[in-house]
């Protein structure tokens, strides 16, 4: 079974509107040859809709960082599913492990946003990985059969195969310490695993990507392992030639 590639920035709290009209200016050319890739970026709220205008036609989608499960409701500072296809937003990033930590985000709240980003129409990604106690105390499988059992449990089995996941062990987040490439296979396969647990056939088409210090000189090893589709880049998306780099480590051989 072959998956399409896809290689994510996630630009964080980065980039005022016109900075990240630069950066996807920059960016376009440099990856209009990545045939076979799909190549997404993740603005800010704020750069959403310009930055899904300017990228209007090319193989550049845009998601955002978080979207709430509601449609609408009493919930200050929430953004909706709804809200965001009205822009052209093609699906978002959900349970990164910064919002995890700092924003209280749990696995039963995303439980109700990954199918409400399908109903809208939106690809979710799922982040979902161990911190390094966990890891050190044995428990990664334990912790990574939580977060995806739990965050997946409430989606409907046959949309299962178009959710991508992310797995960012939270120790190599903006740490510059890569997880080794038989780290990421054990721990993407393990992923790759679960979701087969919860649909069989949904194992061998979900798209599960590495992210977590990566960067121009480790992609393509990473990028290369049997069950890695592609990666979830922060640091290194930031300016648009590495990230580039990274893209093009994802594009498959012709
Ligand atoms: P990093 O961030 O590439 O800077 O480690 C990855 C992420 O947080 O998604």
């Amino acid at each position: 079974m072959s998956r399409t590639p896809l290689v994510a920035a996630n630009l964080k709290m980065h980039k005022t509107i016109a900075e990240a009209e630069r950066y996807v200016q920059a960016l376009l050319p440099r990856v209009a040859t990545a045939d076979g890739v799909d190549v997404v970026v993740c603005p800010p709220y704020t750069a959403l809709g310009a930055i899904v205008d300017s990228t209007r036609g090319s193989r550049v989608a845009i998601y955002a960082q978080n979207a709430h499960h509601e449609d609408a409701g009493a919930y200050t500072g929430e953004i909706s599913p709804p809200m965001l296809t009205e822009i052209g937003v093609h699906g978002a990033i959900v349970g990164h492990s910064e919002r995890r930590r700092l924003d209280g985000e749990t696995n039963a709240a995303l439980a109700k946003k990954v199918p409400a980003l399908l109903a809208s129409g939106l690809v979710p990604m799922l982040c979902v990985g161990e911190t390094e106690e966990e890891r050190d105390a044995g428990e990664m499988e334990r912790t990574l059969r939580h977060q995806v059992h739990e965050a997946l449990g409430k989606t409907p089995k046959d949309r299962l195969p178009e959710v991508v996941i992310a797995y960012e062990p939270v120790w190599a987040i903006g740490t510059g310490r890569t997880a080794t490439a038989a780290q990421a296979q054990e721990a993407i396969g393990f992923v790759r695993a679960l979701v087969g647990s919860l649909a069989k056939e949904a194992a061998a088409q979900v798209r599960i990507l590495y992210g977590g210090s990566v960067k121009e000189s480790n992609a393509a090893e990473l990028f290369a392992l049997p069950d890695v589709d592609g990666g979830l880049v922060g640091g290194a998306s930031l300016e648009p030639e590495p990230f580039a780099e990274i893209v093009a480590a994802a594009t498959p051989a012709r």
